[in-house]
């Protein structure tokens, strides 16, 4: 069976709460719940976890390896910020999807650039928690075709 992990990283537990405008009504255990339900009528496993600390989401991603099929991950502030987060997906080795519930060109100018986004196989932005369900459903059209590839 295919597994999905998806990591949430800082301040995503605060959704539904923080800054609507950008970030919608829902909370993070509706999303998760959603998402669950989702990959399990695709017929894959899906584990959500969110972090306020790089670190753990830096150990998530390595035990990945072997653990999980693809990552969906929205690295939150550590997109912008975290060297340690692409080190760590380039080392895993695992096929990333990066997701964001805003557009973060349409923001900020620091919120342009991701760290995360050349160690990634794709990025899906903008589309509010629908982003990660399209990340979910790309990971998952992403290990078809690699399977496909491989027979
Ligand atoms: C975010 C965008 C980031 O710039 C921001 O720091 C977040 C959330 C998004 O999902 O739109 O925390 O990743």
């Amino acid at each position: 069976m295919i597994k999905i992990l998806v990591l949430h990283g800082p301040n995503l537990n605060m959704l539904g709460v923080r800054e609507r405008e950008y970030y919608g009504t829902e909370s993070l255990q509706d999303i998760n719940a959603r998402l669950t339900e989702m990959a399990g009528a695709e017929g894959a496993a899906l584990e959500a976890r969110q972090s306020n600390n790089e670190g753990d989401l830096v150990s998530w991603i390595q035990e990945a390896r072997n653990r999980f099929d693809a990552i969906v991950i929205n690295p939150a502030a550590y997109t912008h910020t975290s060297i340690a987060l692409r080190d760590a997906v380039l080392s895993a080795g695992v096929p990333t999807v990066e997701v964001h519930l805003s557009n973060p060109h349409q923001r900020e100018g620091f919120r342009r650039r991701s760290y995360l986004a050349g160690a990634a196989i794709g990025q899906i932005s903008g589309f509010g928690a629908l982003s990660y369900h399209l990340g979910v459903r790309a990971a998952l059209e992403h290990l078809k075709q690699a399977g496909a590839a491989r027979t």
